[in-house]
């Protein structure tokens, strides 16, 4: 089957049983690709593999393994078990992540270690297993979501965009170190987005779907951008953000 950037490509996703990731395997595989399922629920993933099957024509069942971010144990097992199914690979891409208000993670250190780990450490060393994979079988993508939170330090998100400040530090540091060895990274940057991370949450302006990020992310896969901002809007808006100066910066609530 030949997909619409050119050849049918293969890739293994953590954290694609819902939300953003869900609908970038539902573009991938609708286009042709192959997926590899990591992720935490057994049940969530059968479901999520059964879905894709189907939507990819139900001619290369979709495959699975547990891969839990709170358990780095887990990663390189998780890994051999993709790379043995689809053989080749073309792109990792991670949208597992957790989230906590300022208020719930100030209130639950507990909680806030759990978030920072899963989305700073954790992450980074998921994605350090999977820049060793991919660099050994010749390059590839690795993709991971970040988010427009860890461009700036902001009140409503001092903990969660720290959190996602140093993992776009590590993408783009990467992407230095290792775009001549073959590594792509595609560090996204989601403005809000409404998926089950953000239920219950009252949505700002310029507020996303997660098949418009599906679509931004895929071309950006595609180009090997480094950096993208979905929905695009955000582009420009954190374009403004980034050069606020610290005093207005304190400021204001945002
Ligand atoms: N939504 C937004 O507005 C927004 C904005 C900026 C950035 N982001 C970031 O974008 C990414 C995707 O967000 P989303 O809104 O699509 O989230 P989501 O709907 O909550 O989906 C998160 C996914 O991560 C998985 N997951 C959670 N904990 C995990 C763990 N310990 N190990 C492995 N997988 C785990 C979940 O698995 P289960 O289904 O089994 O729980 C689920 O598949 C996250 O990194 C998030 O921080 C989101």
């Amino acid at each position: 089957m030949v997909g619409r950037g050119g050849l049918m490509k293969k890739f293994i996703l953590l954290g694609a049983t819902q939300g953003m990731g869900r609908a970038l395997a539902r573009r991938m595989v609708g286009r042709g690709d192959h997926v590899f399922l990591l992720g935490i629920g057994p049940d969530e993933l059968a479901r999520s593999a059964a879905d894709l099957t189907q939507r990819g024509g139900g001619t290369t069942p979709v495959q699975v393994a547990i891969c839990d971010l709170e358990a780095p144990e887990t990663f390189e097992t998780a890994l051999d078990a993709a790379y043995a199914a689809l053989g080749t690979v073309d792109g990792i891409v991670v949208t597992a992540g957790m989230f906590g208000t300022q208020e719930q993670l100030e209130a639950d250190p507990e909680f806030c270690r759990r978030m920072l780990t899963v989305n700073f450490a954790h992450t980074v060393m998921f994605c350090e297993a999977a820049r060793k994979r991919l660099l050994t079988h010749g390059g590839g993508t690795l993709c991971a979501f970040s988010s427009v939170a860890g461009d700036r330090g902001r009140k409503p998100v001092v903990l969660y965009g720290a959190s996602k400040a140093g993992l776009s530090a590590y993408l783009e540091a990467l992407d230095h170190r290792y775009h001549a060895a073959g590594l792509r990274t595609v560090c996204v940057k989601p403005g809000f987005v409404r998926t089950p991370m953000t239920e219950g949450l009252k949505p700002p302006p310029f507020a996303g779907e997660p098949d418009g990020v599906a679509r931004d992310v895929l071309r950006a896969i595609d180009r090997a951008k480094p950096v993208v901002y979905t929905p695009r809007i955000w582009a420009l808006v954190m374009t403004i953000i980034r050069t606020l100066p610290r005093l207005i910066m304190r400021k204001v609530g945002f």
